[in-house]
């Protein structure tokens, strides 16, 4: 894999890594890569770090090395596609003179010079399809990478790699990784699984925690635990420096419309993050139809999956946590410290998200 001696960037992600591989050799030993990769998954899974750890380990084969734009798709004003072609442009050599000022012109040039050029290309944040369609282009030596939050089922991409939240023995191992003492997890087994069940799978809550507690030497890991423990506090907990997963989480709901907005805000309500489609047409009011309609509309959002092994949608649980505390005008927040808000909610709960009960 890597450079020899270097460790690895990703724990947990040895399925994805090993499926690009087999699909990426087939493909260069025949002479046709073509087609992006597509990472996608919820802010703070890894898309990014996984795109770097495909990087590290193929790199060799790409004489001309590796490029990343940062697409600013998260951002308010994500990037133009036609700044994103002047960027690349620049990249492979085109001197700035030389650069059409015409969208059009800018794509051609970019396909001619990618033919001779052997590198891979990382384009992350993508807003959307359109931002990135004009950017993508058919090379046997070159490889581009597309890293979003959103699914962009609408690209003919070559390989996908939907990334989940990490399983609770690999996140353990992600947060051992994360701390310059790993010895206060072993020290404190109770508290440390309970943190990484709190992190929810969620790499950047897990490195949100270790910086925690990195720069608490003091503060024990059962100290952190019970204070994210207490109503409202688990996501002000996952923060260190200027980073917080309520900003990350906040910039998420900001993309988008009220009518998801309110949509998860309801699934929220359930309090368990498998989600049958009868359990979500009852709690969004709608028929089954719609209600699976709605559900697939989250789905192309990124904020839900669908787990074809369960046959239920997912919801992770942070998500629900910040979906609960944002109220609107017409629904107010719902009290971090109330239980299951009615008794109708927890009868649902108990009835159709029962194990085993097909969707
Ligand atoms: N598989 C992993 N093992 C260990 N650490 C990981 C793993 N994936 C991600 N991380 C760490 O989690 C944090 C968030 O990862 P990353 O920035 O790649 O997420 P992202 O999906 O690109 O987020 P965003 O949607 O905000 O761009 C980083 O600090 C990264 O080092
Ligand atoms: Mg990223």
């Amino acid at each position: 894999m890597g450079e020899p001696g270097t460790p690895p960037l990703t724990v947990g992600r040895d399925s994805e890594m090993a499926a690009f591989t087999r699909w990426f050799d087939e493909r260069y030993n025949q002479g046709e890569v073509t087609g992006p990769i597509v990472i996608t998954g919820l802010p703070g899974i890894g898309k990014t770090t996984l795109g770097r750890e495909i990087c590290r380990t193929h790199r060799s084969r790409f004489a001309d090395g590796r490029f990343r734009l940062d697409l600013g798709g998260s951002d308010s004003r994500p990037m133009t596609t036609a700044d994103a072609l002047s960027h690349l442009l620049t990249r492979i050599g085109v001197p700035a003179v030389e650069i059409p000022s015409a969208e059009q012109d800018r794509v051609l040039l970019y396909r001619a010079r990618m033919h001779t050029i052997a590198m891979i290309v990382g384009l992350d944040n993508a807003a959307d399809e359109a931002q990135v369609r004009p950017l993508l282009v058919d090379s046997t030596h070159s490889i581009t990478i597309v890293a979003s939050r959103r699914p962009l089922t609408g690209l003919d991409a070559g390989h996908r790699i939907g990334l989940a939240e990490l399983n609770p023995a690999a996140a353990r191992e992600a947060l051992e990784a994360m701390l310059d003492d790993p010895h206060r997890l072993v020290a404190e087994p109770v508290a440390a699984d309970e943190l990484v069940r709190l992190c929810c799978g969620l790499p950047l809550a897990l490195r949100l925690v270790a910086n925690r507690l990195a720069s608490r030497p003091r503060m024990s890991v059962r100290g952190l635990v019970d204070r994210m423990k207490l109503p409202g506090d688990r996501l002000t907990w996952m923060a260190a420096g200027d980073v917080q997963i309520r900003t990350v989480l906040a910039d998420q709901h900001a993309g988008l419309t009220s009518a998801q907005r309110s949509a998860v805000r309801r699934l929220s309500l359930i309090r368990t993050s498998e989600v049958s489609t009868e359990a979500a047409a009852v709690l969004l009011g709608l028929d089954l139809l719609s209600a699976e309609e709605q559900l697939e509309d989250l789905v192309d959002a990124g904020v839900l999956s669908f787990g074809s092994g369960t046959g239920r949608y997912w919801l992770n649980e942070l998500v629900q946590i910040y979906a609960r505390e944002t109220g609107t005008p017409d629904e107010p927040a719902v009290p971090a410290s109330s239980g299951d808000l009615t008794g109708q909610v927890r009868e649902l709960r108990s009835v159709l998200n029962q194990p085993g009960r097909a969707a």
